[in-house]
């Protein structure tokens, strides 16, 4: 990349999480996960409340510039919750690929407004224009747990926070805002159970996982894994936080005999690469 180039990808970096407005408050995720009953209950109402009436709270908030480099906090504006370090692995797993000739496409399950998959397309525009940037999410929310099949997901409300809920057409919107739409840019819209199993797609080069359950985890890993091709990588953003969807990776790891080192981005986000 040219120093202007560069300029760009690491600018575009601090707009998709919104630092600017870092210290100012912003919403706290999962707290289902890290909470008892009435913390959840007052942090789902307060988010449910705020996105339905569209208030912003301001205030200050010391530590946001930091806790936004791993991805703590959701930002109010931004176009991505999952923050710096995040974001740097997925431009360092995509100039791999392109160094190592490593042939496919990127997909992103669970996009919410899509920041990680405008990176993704920047980046693409850069180095090589005619990979596809597979964006895949319901456009709706996470599902309710399907407890039956998947006990793991047992007591999850992450189906309930409005917040979570982007539509598609906002995240085209977004991808314009930076210029970023074109044919290349390629949209699965419903439960990853229903969409990715016959999506058009023939080779992966990375796909990175951020449904944070154990069913959208699973059904991601068992629809796509096989199609991303030696040396390219696969990337679980919620593997350090929620234990689900950590179970979900070893249980397809071990059903597959994989034994790639699991190397972590944060506290939150893992990633390994496909044997050459
Ligand atoms: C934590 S957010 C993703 C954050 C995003 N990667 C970013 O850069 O900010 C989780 C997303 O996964 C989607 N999702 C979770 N499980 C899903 C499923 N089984 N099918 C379709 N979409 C799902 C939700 O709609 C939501 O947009």
């Amino acid at each position: 990349m040219t120093v202007s180039e560069e300029n760009y990808i690491e600018l575009l970096k601090e707009v998709i999480i919104d630092i600017d407005n870092a210290n100012r408050y912003q919403l706290t995720p999962y707290p289902s996960h890290r909470s008892n009953f009435l913390k959840r209950f007052v942090i789902n109402t307060m988010i449910n409340t705020l996105s339905k009436k569209e208030l912003i709270i301001t205030g200050i908030n010391e530590h946001g510039v930091k806790q936004r480099e791993s991805g703590q906090g959701w930002p109010i504006n931004g176009y991505s919750m999952i923050g710096t370090k995040r974001l740097n692995n997925v431009q360092f797993c995509i100039e791999s690929v392109i160094k190592n000739n490593v042939e496919g496409d990127f997909i992103e399950t669970g996009v919410w407004r899509g920041g990680a998959c405008i990176l993704a397309k920047a980046l693409f525009n850069i180095l090589d224009k005619d990979r596809t940037i597979w964006v895949a999410d319901s456009f709706e929310g996470l599902p309710k747990p399907n407890e039956e099949l998947y006990p793991e997901d047992k007591g999850d409300d992450l189906y309930s926070i409005e917040q979570l809920r982007v539509s598609m057409e906002q995240v085209k919107q977004n991808f314009k805002r930076f210029n970023l739409f074109d044919d290349n840019v390629k949209f699965l819209k419903g439960w990853f159970k229903d969409t990715l199993k016959d999506a058009p797609i023939e080779k992966i080069a990375i796909a990175r996982l951020d449904g944070d359950m154990y069913e959208s985890t699973m059904d991601s890993l068992t629809n796509l894994y096989h199609k991303v091709s030696p040396g390219g990588f696969v990337i679980i953003d919620d593997y350090g936080v929620i234990e689900a969807c950590k179970k979900a990776v070893h249980d397809f790891r071990d059903q597959n005999g994989i034994t790639e080192e699991l190397i972590n981005i944060d506290d939150c986000g893992y990633y390994w690469q496909v044997a050459k």
